[in-house]
């Protein structure tokens, strides 16, 4: 069993992630940092709360995670592509008093030292908690085993700027300490989630065969979710499920990713460059070594992608 914790900003491509984890025979989640990006942090927690209940999985403890970047700048937030609850058309019924004032991050710290060397960590938001997650105990985080990421452009423009995927462009400074300092660390840049895709009709196909409250909800907000997608780029064939992609990178899928192994910085300064994920790919240039090599991921099969994706979100587990 992989024991993952998940780090995400609870809108539509993050819960289809949670969803295919709680379903996934071979992971054990053991729990959610859920921070600002999409939405706003309170938001992002209460849609975790409120998955996790249409699960019956309350037991998965909720961390609540950053409010802001680095940069202690305001976060811009993106309702048009994941709706003003970050679930498309969905208002999930729960009440204030359950997400509001949260504070429990030392729990994260619990759940590695408890798991110590088996933790594989899955950031698919903005990196600032898990920056934080490093800065506040170095010590704790150098028991995790393998932190994959959902972050970056490398060979491919941005989708938040020209050049920056909208996670690194949330805050840079949290995502180059991420690639500079996180040993076992795997990159899922938009190189590979921009093709990791959901047509309509595979989504028709799930939703036929749900039989379950989480998975009723995998149709209206993957529609949503199209729709937005259509504005932003019209005839994109399906849906960009960049979280998703990133989760199976962890599941040493064979066949789905290929590889290649470069130093990483991202750019916090510039008008044009703010966010902008950089490595050497010039010809000539090849896989590096050492601890701050980053494993990133440049190539998906999306045969692959789409049949594991169908295996797991249609059984009955
Ligand atoms: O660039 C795509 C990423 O930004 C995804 O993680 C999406 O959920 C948003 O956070
Ligand atoms: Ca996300």
């Amino acid at each position: 069993m992989k024991k993952i914790i998940l780090f995400a900003d609870t809108g539509i491509d993050d819960t289809i992630t949670l969803t295919y984890a709680l379903k996934h025979p071979e992971i054990d989640l053991i729990g959610v940092v859920s921070g600002y990006g999409n939405i706003d942090r309170e938001k992002t927690f209460r849609n975790v709360e409120y998955l996790l209940e249409l699960a019956g999985r309350t037991d998965i403890p909720v961390i609540a995670g950053a409010t802001r970047p680095l940069s202690g700048e305001d976060p811009v937030f993106f309702p048009e592509i994941h709706g003003i609850e970050g679930l498309g058309p969905i208002d999930p019924p729960i009440p204030e008093e359950r997400y509001a004032n949260r504070s429990n991050f030392s729990k994260l710290f619990d759940l590695i030292k408890k798991n110590r060397h088996e933790v594989i960590i899955v950031n698919v938001g903005r990196c600032t908690s898990l920056a934080t997650a490093h800065y506040l105990s170095p010590e704790v985080m150098e028991d995790v085993k393998e932190t994959y990421v959902m972050g970056g452009a490398f060979l491919e423009p941005g989708n938040a700027t020209e050049v920056a995927e909208a996670n690194f462009y949330g805050d840079p400074i949290a995502a180059d300490y991420i690639c500079q300092n996180v040993i076992n660390l795997t990159l899922v840049p938009l190189d590979v989630t921009r093709d990791a895709l959901l047509t309509p009709r595979v989504v028709n196909f799930i939703d036929k065969r749900s039989d379950a409250p989480l998975e009723e909800i995998i149709k209206p907000i993957l529609d949503f979710y199209y729709e937005a997608y259509q504005q932003l780029e019209p005839g994109i064939p399906g849906s960009p499920l960049h979280d998703l992609a990133a989760l199976m990178a962890a599941l040493d899928i064979g066949g789905l990713y290929e590889y290649r192994k470069r130093e990483v910085r991202v750019e916090d300064e510039g008008d044009l460059t703010y966010g902008e994920s950089i490595a050497d790919f010039r010809p000539g240039s090849g896989n590096c070594f050492g601890p701050k090599c980053t494993r990133i991921a440049l190539d998906i099969n999306q045969h692959v992608f789409v049949s594991n994706v169908l295996e797991i979100l249609t059984n009955h587990r």
